[in-house]
Formats: C-alpha cells, structure tokens, sequence
C-alpha cells in the first residue's frame, strides 16, 4: 500500500524513479509524484497512474542523482494532486514520502498550527514534514537528527524517505511497520518498498528493520542505526530475483501471465520438499520445531483476503489428513477480540507480500501469548517471514497482478506438504494413503496444464455473462472455500457483484436471488458429494438460473443439466482445489478483460495492504 522508490548515486536520478514508480504501481496508484533534489528541491504530483506524471514532467531536463517518489493508495484526503505525495515542509526546505499511518497526526496537526504552520493537504503525512522542520528550526539540526526526534514522537506506521536542500547529497529513510528495502549498487544507493524496482540495478540489498534509520551519502556512505542513535551493522542479503520476473513477457496482463505460471511455480513450491518416486514430504522450515508442530494442540491459520481462503482449504486438509484441530481467522479480527492463546498452539501465518498490517498485528499478539508461529509467506526478506519463529517460502516469484492467482495455488500446495508430512509424522494417514496423495501432488502441474485446454472455451462463456451483474459460486467440501475465491477474484477486477456459497446452504437464502438473470457457477468435482452437487444444479434450473459447471473429465450427468461444462481433470479430493481455481481465475479474468476493466490494477485495491 504506497510505493517508495529513491535513488542517490551518479546517474539522472528521474527516469529510474518513474521505472520504479511503474514497478511499485500494484501498491497504489491513486496518484504518483517525485521530488528531485539539487540546489533547490523540485516536485512534480498528479493525481492518478504514473504515466500521468509522466505525461506531466515531459518537459523535464533535471539530471540530478538524487530523488526520491512515490506512488499513492489514499488513507488520509481523497487522490488529487495536493494530497499526493512528496510534501514540501512550509520553508520549502524539506521533502517527504511516507508509506504508512501516522496516528496521532491531529494532535500533531494542532500543536504545529498553534506555532503558524499551514497545511495546504489533507494528509497525515504533512504533518510529519512540518514536525521535522519545527525540530530542526528549533535546534538548528541536521536532516538525520531531526528526523529521529520527530519519529521519537509519533505514533503509527511509517516507511519514509527524506531530503533536505541544505544537504543535496543526502537521503534519510527510517521504517516502522511499513517496509523499506536498501539497494547497493555501484557508487549508488536505491530506497524502495520492496525490491521489483531495485533488481534491475543491484542484487545486493539490505531490509531495514522496525525503528531503524538509514542516512545514505553521495560519498558513497551508508549508515543504519536505530531511532535511539545507536550504530548497527547491517547485514547484506543477495537477491533471487530475475528482471524476466517483473515484465509480462508477452502476455497482455500480469494476472494472466501469473495464471499461466502455475504449473512451474507450483513444481518451484515443491522442489526438493517432495520426492513422489521415494514417497515423501518434508520441510525444512518445520524440522527446528518438528516436535512442537507435531503435538500442537491446535492449528490457528491468520490470514486476509484470497490468503485467508487458502486458510480455510489448510482446515480442510489439516483435519482430514492430520486429524489436528484447526480454525480459522481474519487477522483483522483475530487481532481485536482478545483470543485464547496457549504455547500449545501453533499460529500459521498465510500471507503472499509478508506485509499485510493485520496479519502482522496478529502474529504480534500470538507471539505474546507464546504460542509458535509460522510463516506461508511469497516475499522473501518481509516482515511477516522475519517475524515468525519459523516458515516456509511458496517460491511463486513476484506476483504483481493485485488479484492473487499463483501465490493462492503457491499457499495451497504449502498447507497440502504440511498436512501430509503432519499426517505421516503422526500416523494419522496409511502409508498407501501418503503416497497416493504424493503422487497426485507431483502433476499436479501437469493437470493444471491440461485445464488451459479449456482457454478458448472459458473465454466464450466469460463472454456469455459478462454483462450479468450478479453471479453466485457453489462448492461442497474442499471446494467451498474456491467458491470463495472465484467470487472474490469476480469480483476485484470486474467490479461484479459475487457471492460464494457452500453449496447445500444455497437453501437457505442465495435461492431466493436465482432467476434467469442470475449466472451460479458450481465446483462439481467432488466424486465423495457428486450426488448432492447434481440435486444443488437441478434446485438452481428449476428457477431458471443459468448454470455453469466445473465438471470431471468425461462428464456426462451434469453435461445435460447444465447451460455450460468446464472439464477439469480428476484428481484426489484433498488436491482438488489446486486445478478447480483455475478455470475460475481465467473466467474472472476474461469477464474482467470484456468488460475493459484494467485487471492488473482493479479501482481501489492495493496489492500489499500495510495499513490496518
Ligand atoms: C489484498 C490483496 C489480496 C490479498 C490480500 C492479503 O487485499 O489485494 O490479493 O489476498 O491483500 O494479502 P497478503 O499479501 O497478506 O496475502
């Protein structure tokens, strides 16, 4: 949520900010601007995508190396071009971007107008600009010392970056609960939210950690040391991350590209963590606390949005395989209703960018109470995987379509190894059982492969309901939660109105909306409910409603009820989420593209959530 990009070094600093900007672009784009330092500190903001700034600053001929910008998901004061950030402190001295929430800005708001000082945005993080400048005015500071006294007093989230024209060659950036990268180039120095806008440059990068302050030098120095000043050596981490990773690569959207990706992210997630000709699962992020894990009480999965639907498929698989169990929660919730915690349970946190602030809050209030936490985590190096006592990385490679597609398949085939190497371990699952289920998770891939046969097919019935403006999703069992997750992908990049339902409880209120007017889509691979899915479709054609089926292979009870079939290849049923989603995403994706709504960039979402 915001995206920072800053750059110090020898280069024109503008056009690898307004790169930057575009690759951070999935964390907002409510607006984007710039600030270029030299003798002077020249802003430029508008409202809007960065190609706006862009078309803004045509003109422009600064060649300064240092700079700093931001690309905006609005908290505080609606998108426009005065709430965008940088903001220029009232002495014009000093420049700010701010990814963050500063709490207690109105009580700082209102000692700083009591001293004459004028807001001209309605952004909190103008008052963390004035602040600054009130301190140094008052003591005659430098940058870096002022900036420190100023986040001594506020209280909030905060990933900032600083500047000040009395000392064009400097940068300060400080983080809490906001994440900031440190990119180490050749004689340069990038800032960034996360590393997309870095790796093109450096692969040598350093996570700042919570209250941390960092001053970077045209001289080349670098210091980092915490807000009570003192020095810290900072540790240098080398980045796995290739440029081809962040371009479409032809495709039209990143969201279809991710969706076509799965089959190889999915072997990624489970390289050397399952051996199908050996029969067996292992993780080495369970093995410091296998025993702990093993005899924990209970499973509490902590989650937001498509991660908290692979939670409910983690419930699915942890009891029915491993027999332990397991709820279920909203971080969001989680973090506010004060919940019974022992050292006996485990706290699973599920979360593709590491950063979501509630899933951070709640693994903060679980690591109070002592139980162990774990981590289902896709950036590598963020704050949730630095958190918790012990994880595992679903290896998706950045996901940049702010609808999740392939770190969803990524959480689900993470939960799939725990489960089974939990079942193993306590000989809740028979051996012929776990290597069934071995063997079906290996191709997996391949049989997500065959459903992009159905391409053409999904695009046309996409093109069929693409001016409905309601649909509803059905799924029993393991499926239940995917009917979630299609309603929900529906919804965020086509702005269609989507429920998802279990489908037995269609009885008890979804019915009442089905007319000819209403497309349901059902998950109907379940062999253990195939029956009840069948009574569901006729309950639904009885009223009119317009069917359309996810069916096994070779189908032919449901190809005569249903207005549309979509065959996916069988699999077993605990795996089954894994291929059934994916007919889904595409759908939502081509109804989303017929509609001409920008899917990768859907109004109003940001992709990394870190402000409660
Ligand atoms: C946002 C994104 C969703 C994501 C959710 C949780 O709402 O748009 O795609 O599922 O945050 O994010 P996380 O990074 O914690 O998985």
């Amino acid at each position: 949520m915001c995206g920072i990009i800053a750059y110090l070094g020898e280069q024109p600093a503008y056009p690898r900010l307004i790169k930057g900007l575009k690759r951070l672009e999935y964390r907002g784009y409510d607006s984007a601007g710039v600030a270029l330092v030299d003798q002077d500190i020249q802003v430029f903001k508008r409202k809007g995508k960065v190609s706006n700034l862009e078309a803004f600053t045509e003109t422009l001929a600064s060649q300064t190396g240092v700079g700093f910008g931001h690309t905006r998901w609005a908290t505080h004061g609606e998108p426009n071009d005065v709430n965008a950030h940088p903001h220029l402190s009232n002495n014009a001295r000093i420049a700010l971007v701010h990814n963050g929430i500063i709490e207690n800005y109105a009580s700082l708001k209102a000692t700083l107008e009591k001293e004459g000082f004028v807001f001209h945005s309605e952004t909190d993080t103008e008052v963390l600009v004035n602040l600054i400048q009130a301190i140094q005015d008052a003591n005659d500071l430098p940058l870096e010392e002022a900036v420190r006294l100023a986040l001594r007093r506020v209280v909030g989230a905060y990933a900032i970056v600083v500047a000040d024209k009395r000392e064009p060659h400097v940068l300060v950036a400080a983080r809490k609960a906001s994440p900031l990268v440190i990119g180490i180039g050749d004689k340069e120095y990038f800032l960034a939210s996360d590393a997309t806008p870095i790796v093109e440059y450096t692969n040598r990068v350093i996570y700042l950690n919570d209250e941390e302050l960092a001053v970077v030098r045209k001289n080349g120095d670098l210091e980092v040391k915490t807000l009570a000043n003192v020095p810290l050596t900072p540790y240098v981490q080398e980045l796995d991350m290739k440029i081809e990773m962040l371009e479409k690569g032809g495709y039209d959207y990143f969201m279809l590209k991710e969706i076509y990706e799965q089959p190889n992210t999915l072997r990624e997630c489970m390289r050397g963590r399952l051996n199908a000709e050996e029969g067996w699962v292992r993780l080495g992020g369970m093995e410091d606390f296998a025993s702990r894990i093993a005899h924990a009480k209970r499973f509490i999965m902590v989650a937001c949005g498509t991660s908290w639907h692979s939670g409910l498929i983690g419930e699915y698989l942890f009891e029915d395989l491993a027999r332990i169990p397991v709820e279920v929660e909203y971080a969001s919730e989680f973090r506010y209703r004060n919940p019974v915690l022992t050292e006996e349970d485990v706290v699973i946190a599920i979360s593709q960018s590491g950063e979501t602030a509630d899933t951070l809050a709640a693994l903060e209030i679980a690591k109070e109470k002592g139980a162990l936490i774990y981590g289902i985590v896709n950036v590598v190096g963020s704050s949730i995987a630095r958190l918790t006592d012990a994880g595992s990385y679903i290896h998706a490679g950045p996901e940049i379509g702010v609808a999740s597609t392939k770190a969803f398949t990524g959480q689900v085939t993470l939960l799939s190894l725990m489960a089974l190497h939990l079942a193993h371990q306590r000989g809740t699952i028979s051996e012929p059982r776990y290597r069934q289920l071995i063997s079906e998770l290996a191709v997996i891939p391949d049989k997500i492969k065959k459903v992009f046969e159905q391409d053409a097919k999904i695009r046309y019935i996409a093109g069929e309901i693409k001016d409905r403006s309601n649909a509803l999703y059905l799924g029993r069992g393991y499926n239940f939660p995917v009917a979630l997750e299609g309603a929900l992908k529906l919804k965020e990049i086509s702005y269609v109105h989507a429920e998802g339902y279990p489908a037995a409880e269609m009885k008890h209120g979804p019915i009442a909306l089905i007319d000819e007017n209403m497309p349901v889509i059902v998950i109907a691979t379940n062999r253990s409910a195939y029956d009840k899915i069948v009574s569901n479709i006729q309950e639904v054609k009885a009223r009119k409603g317009m069917v359309i089926a996810i069916v096994p292979e070779g189908d032919s009870v449901i190809q005569t009820l249903a207005d549309y079939t979509i065959e996916i290849p069988e699999t077993e049923e605990p795996l089954s989420p894994l291929i059934s989603v994916i007919p889904l995403q595409l759908l939502s994706y081509y109804i989303a593209v017929f509609r001409g709504c920008n899917v990768d960039q859907p109004r109003n979402l940001a992709k990394s959530v870190t402000v409660e």
